[in-house]
């Protein structure tokens, strides 16, 4: 990781941008790997709006462990790694794919989650807002699909499939791209669009991609360099 490290003692503005794959060191299954969530039948329904709208059970099943289950999660090697970055004034943001609001656990600051998060819930219906504890309990009550006084269903202000993006986060998030001197794309398999599309932002404005991901990306052949394993990149990095 020398070409990695020594890039970071010297870049003037680093941004990383994780996946899934940095949660996998803490337990939680990722989408597409090897073990990824993905790998279940039907499994591609559970983050989708429309199957939300016809069957919001679909979601709260899927999710039981993923989502709600998530606060016996705690930080990874690679959470804990770019907060140490940022504690050497190194790390500039985070912009992450990822809902398991790990990095803020982690004590990182400059977090944009550009698929949303669980942190609040909406009715379908009406709008109203239950917070991620509130749905918690009603979960753990026993519901199965958390509803409003209305009959709508509460869905997380997670980005599903066939949904838009966060505005805000995604522009942060395109604005820190296209400063990073060094971006750090960390545990993604870059497939969904348009979060997929922030390194070219970077490469595009004359900054440098580093790749730390266990399968092939489709950057990998733009990348300054790329690695496999994100065990080790934590390592090296926390020895700084
Ligand atoms: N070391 C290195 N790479 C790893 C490790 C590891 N220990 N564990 C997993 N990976 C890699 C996998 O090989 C995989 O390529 O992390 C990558 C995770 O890719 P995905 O599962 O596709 O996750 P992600 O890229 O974050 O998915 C993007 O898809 O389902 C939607 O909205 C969801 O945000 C998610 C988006």
């Amino acid at each position: 990781m020398k070409k990695l490290i020594e890039a970071l003692k010297s870049s003037s503005c680093t941004v990383a941008m994780t996946g899934a794959g940095i949660s996998t060191l803490c337990g939680i299954p990722d989408f597409r790997g090897p073990q990824g969530l993905y790998k279940q039948p039907d499994a591609e329904r559970i983050f989708d709006i429309d199957w939300f709208d016809r069957d919001p059970s679909i979601y709260y099943r899927g999710t039981r462990e993923l989502v709600y289950g998530m606060r016996k999660f705690k930080p990874g090697p690679v959470h804990l790694a770019l907060k140490h970055l940022e504690d050497l004034g190194i790390l500039d943001g985070i912009i992450t794919q990822n809902i398991d609001m790990l990095h803020q656990k982690a004590g990182s600051s400059n977090v944009w989650e550009v698929h949303g998060s669980g942190l609040l819930h909406h009715c379908r219906r009406c709008g109203s807002r239950k917070t991620f504890d509130e749905i918690c309990a009603m979960l753990d009550a026993g519901t199965e699909v958390p509803r409003c006084k209305c009959g709508g269903a509460y869905k997380p202000d997670i980005t599903f499939f066939g949904e838009a993006l966060p505005e805000q986060a995604f522009a942060a998030s395109q604005e820190l791209a296209i400063r990073a001197k060094t971006l750090l794309v960390l545990g993604t398999s870059l497939t969904v669009y348009p979060a997929a599309g922030l390194p070219r932002l970077t490469l595009q404005a004359g900054g440098k991609v580093f790749i730390v991901n266990g399968q092939p990306t489709a950057l990998d052949d733009l990348a300054a360099a790329r690695y496999d394993d994100l065990q080790t990149f934590a390592d090296a990095v926390l020895a700084m």
